[in-house]
């Protein structure tokens, strides 16, 4: 066993404070330190410092437009986001929402594609987008104001209230949602500025919710990104490209099919008192490990999480009001898709942020698939703790369109 120090020695040992740390001549003495061995040889600098190597710029990859299913659904999510709701003008009607949907549409088809929109007053914003879809949702109103209220998907309607939302009418609710994806932040502006500029005569800004992801090429692709409380956050997500996404997340039938739903929840996080929780009282939380999202009964991000494990006293190793036995739906086909982003608005003077998620899921039908897990949750989560909804929106989602066509013409032609 190694000898402890005595009180005399420990003594004698030159202390290091704070401040004499700060001083030049603590700092020497430091290095001094940490060069160990080679204390004494001044080190020797390289004759010249190696050129710095600029990482592959691509900023023209492109999304295709066209197609059964609009993108920025299946489209692996981009880093930036911004969702634009508005609402319609009075007496806008069928015939001014095809000239609208007409009109946007040509905006995306370009601007996705590289070119800048008609009538586009900074052009040269258009030539990197950096992989942009923009996609388009209609509210419930939307259809009535179309005249077309018996092709509304049933379940495309207000929620029933859950007894954790604290909802603001300022993140709620809309006619018509636009969804801004980018590995660019400052295509993502553009494209909005020439979207609302467009909209503006047929409807008007309600709010729009910016968000974010980890930055393009910061990880592997396809990793899953950590949301701003520091979890794996889409571990448990239809694959797209499988016959469960296909039968999770698109319509199958009517004029909406090859469309979706969309669930839009602002959550906010409570990082204050998350911060001040214990990694063993996070993890108990959700029912995952924060270092790699490996379910607590198991070893690996992609393990089945084993929710009859007991442990030795005879408690389930996961808690029944772990976030992810309540969220668990076993069937992969009744699975929603979570395409979800942060949000990190202003810090406040005493340093608290107004930070959480913009929750998106897309998914063939609410009713059937969002609302029965929200109810588990708002029921019993030991996430609620930290994270409260305070907004809430519903879209249909309607499908994609080739070159000659344009969204929404499925119900508006
Ligand atoms: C701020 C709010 C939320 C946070 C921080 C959060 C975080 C997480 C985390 C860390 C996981 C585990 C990893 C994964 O599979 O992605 C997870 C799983 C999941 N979450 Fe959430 N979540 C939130 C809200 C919601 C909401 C509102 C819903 C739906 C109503 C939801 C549905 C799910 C589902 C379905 C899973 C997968 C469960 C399974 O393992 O089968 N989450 N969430």
């Amino acid at each position: 066993m190694a000898e402890q120090p005595t009180g005399l020695e420990l003594q004698s040992r030159p202390r290091l404070s704070r401040r004499g740390l700060l001083s030049g001549g603590a700092l020497a003495a430091a290095a001094a330190v940490t060069t160990g061995a080679s204390a004494g040889t001044a080190s020797t600098p390289p004759a010249t410092s190696p050129a710095p190597t600029a990482p592959p710029a691509d900023g023209r990859a492109v999304e295709p437009f066209h197609g059964p299913h609009q993108a920025g659904v299946a489209t692996p999510p981009q880093a930036h986001a911004v969702f634009v709701a508005f609402d319609l003008r009075k007496g806008v009607d069928r015939d001014g929402l095809a000239r609208m949907m007409r009109l946007l549409t040509d905006d995306a088809r370009r601007l996705t594609q590289g070119r800048p929109a008609l009538a586009d007053t900074e052009p040269e914003l258009a030539a990197l987008p950096a992989r942009l879809s923009v996609t388009f949702g209609f509210g419930p109103a939307f259809f009535d104001a179309a005249g077309v209220a018996k092709h509304r998907p049933e379940s495309v309607a207000a929620l029933p209230a859950f007894k954790i939302d604290k909802l603001q009418p300022r993140w709620s609710g809309g006619d018509l949602l636009i969804q801004i994806c980018s590995d660019d932040p400052l295509t993502v502006t553009h494209t909005l500025r020439m979207i609302v500029k467009d909209a503006r005569s047929f409807a008007q800004v309600r709010w729009t919710q910016r968000g974010f992801r980890r930055a393009a090429h910061s990880q592997p692709g396809g990793m899953t990104q950590r949301n701003v409380m520091g979890q794996l956050d889409g571990t448990v997500n239809p694959a797209p490209g499988t016959a469960d996404f296909d039968q999770a997340v698109w319509i199958k039938e009517g004029r909406l099919q090859g469309g979706t739903t969309l669930v839009l929840r602002r959550i906010r996080a409570e990082l204050e008192t998350w911060h001040a929780a214990d990694t063993v009282a996070k993890e108990f939380t959700v029912g995952r490990r924060l270092p790699d999202g490996a379910p607590v009964t198991g070893q690996r991000e992609h393990d089945e999480p084993d929710f009859n494990r007991l442990t030795p006293a005879g408690f389930p190793v996961i808690s029944e009001y772990a976030h992810i036995r309540r969220a668990h739906v076993s069937d992969p086909s009744q699975r929603m898709l979570r395409r979800v982003y942060n949000y990190d608005e202003d810090v406040a003077a005493d340093g608290t942020s107004d930070s959480g998620l913009v929750f998106a899921s897309f998914q063939a039908d609410i009713t059937r698939q969002f609302i029965p897990v929200q109810k588990r949750l708002a029921e019993a989560d030991l996430l609620n703790e930290w994270t409260t909804p305070i907004g809430s929106a519903v879209f249909a989602i309607p499908p994609g369109c080739g070159p000659d066509g344009w969204i929404g013409q499925t119900l508006l032609a």
